[in-house]
C-alpha cells in the first residue's frame, strides 16, 4: 500500500501545463484561475483576446503563469496553433479543459439551420476536435487529463434548449468514447456537468422574480451554484487525486437532475 498523501500533495498541479478553452469569461475564467492557483502553467484560449489579456494579468498578479492564445473552436485551423503556442511557452499540454460553449434559445420548430449548426459546431464538434488534438499530442508526450464541460441538461431536456441538450448529451457520450480509446495511452477523459451556476451572463436573469422562482422550484438545494462550486471537481479530475477516474460525467447541480 502506498503512503497516505496530504490533500495539498494530492491536488498539486505544479509543473503541469493546462489549456482552458472559453477562458475569456464565466466558468472558463474561473477554471484558469483555479488551475493556476494550484501550480499549473495555464494556456488561456478564446476569441476575445482583449479579455484574455486581462485574465493573464490577473493570474500573474496572483503569482501564477499564463499564456493567452486566440482560438475559435469552430475553426479547425486555429486548434493546432493554439496548442503549439501553449507548448512553446510551457511545454506539452497535459490538462485540457474543453469549456468553450454557447447556448441558443429557440423552440425546435422555429430553430434555423444556422442556430442548430452554431450550437452543435461549438458545443459538440468543438469539444471533439479540440480533444482529438489533445489526444494526439498527449499520446506522444506521456498522457494527461481531458475535462469536458458538459451540462446537467445532458440528462434531461428543457423547452427552447433542444439543440444545447443534444450537444451536451453528445459530450457525455464523446467523453466515454474518448476515455475508452485513450486509457491505455495514460489519458483520462472525464466530464463535468454543471447545473445552474451564476456567471456574468445569467446573473441578471437569476436576480429576477422568474429566475428566483425557477431555482426554488427546480433545484432541490434551493440555491444557484456559486462559480466556486466547481473548483473541487475540476481539481479532482485534473490532479493525482483523480488518477483512477476515467469516462465519468460528474453532475454538480444541487440536485437539479433529480
Ligand atoms: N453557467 C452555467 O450555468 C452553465 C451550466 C452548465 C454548463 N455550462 C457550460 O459551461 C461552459 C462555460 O459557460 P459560461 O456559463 O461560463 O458561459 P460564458 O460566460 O458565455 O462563456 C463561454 C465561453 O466560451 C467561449 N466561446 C464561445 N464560442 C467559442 C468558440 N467558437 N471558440 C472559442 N471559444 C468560444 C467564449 O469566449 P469568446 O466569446 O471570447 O470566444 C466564452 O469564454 C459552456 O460550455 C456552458 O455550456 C454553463
Amino acid at each position: 500500500m502506498t503512503t497516505a498523501m496530504t490533500s495539498a500533495a494530492l491536488f498539486d498541479l505544479t509543473g503541469r501545463t493546462a489549456l482552458v478553452t472559453g477562458a475569456s469569461s464565466g466558468l472558463g475564467w474561473r477554471f484558469a484561475k483555479v488551475l493556476a492557483a494550484n501550480g499549473a502553467n495555464v494556456g488561456i484560449a478564446a476569441r476575445r483576446t482583449d479579455r484574455l489579456a486581462a485574465l493573464k494579468a490577473e493570474i500573474e498578479a496572483d503569482g501564477g503563469r499564463a499564456c493567452a492564445v486566440a482560438l475559435d473552436v469552430t475553426d479547425l485551423s486555429s486548434i493546432a496553433p493554439a496548442f503549439d503556442a501553449v507548448e512553446a511557452a510551457f511545454g506539452p499540454v497535459d490538462i485540457l479543459v474543453s469549456n468553450a460553449g454557447v447556448a441558443v434559445e429557440a423552440m425546435l420548430a422555429d430553430m434555423t439551420a444556422e442556430q442548430w449548426r452554431k450550437v452543435l459546431d461549438t458545443d459538440l464538434d468543438g469539444v471533439f476536435f479540440t480533444g482529438q488534438e489533445a489526444i494526439r499530442r498527449m499520446s506522444r508526450s506521456g498522457g494527461g487529463s481531458i475535462i469536458n464541460i458538459a451540462s446537467a441538461i445532458a440528462f434531461h431536456v428543457s423547452k427552447t434548449l433542444g439543440a444545447y441538450a443534444v450537444a451536451k448529451a453528445g459530450v457525455v457520450q464523446l467523453t466515454k468514447a474518448m476515455a475508452l480509446e485513450t486509457a491505455s495511452a495514460g489519458i483520462r477523459v472525464n466530464a463535468i456537468c454543471p447545473g445552474y451556476i451564476e456567471t456574468e451572463i445569467n446573473r441578471d436573469f437569476f436576480a429576477t422574480e422568474a429566475g428566483r422562482t425557477m431555482i426554488q422550484r427546480h433545484v432541490p438545494m434551493k440555491r444557484l451554484g456559486d462559480i466556486g462550486d466547481l473548483d473541487g471537481t475540476l481539481l479532482l479530475l485534473a490532479s493525482k487525486a483523480g488518477s483512477f477516474i476515467t469516462g465519468a460525467s460528474i453532475v454538480v447541480d444541487g440536485g437539479l437532475v433529480l
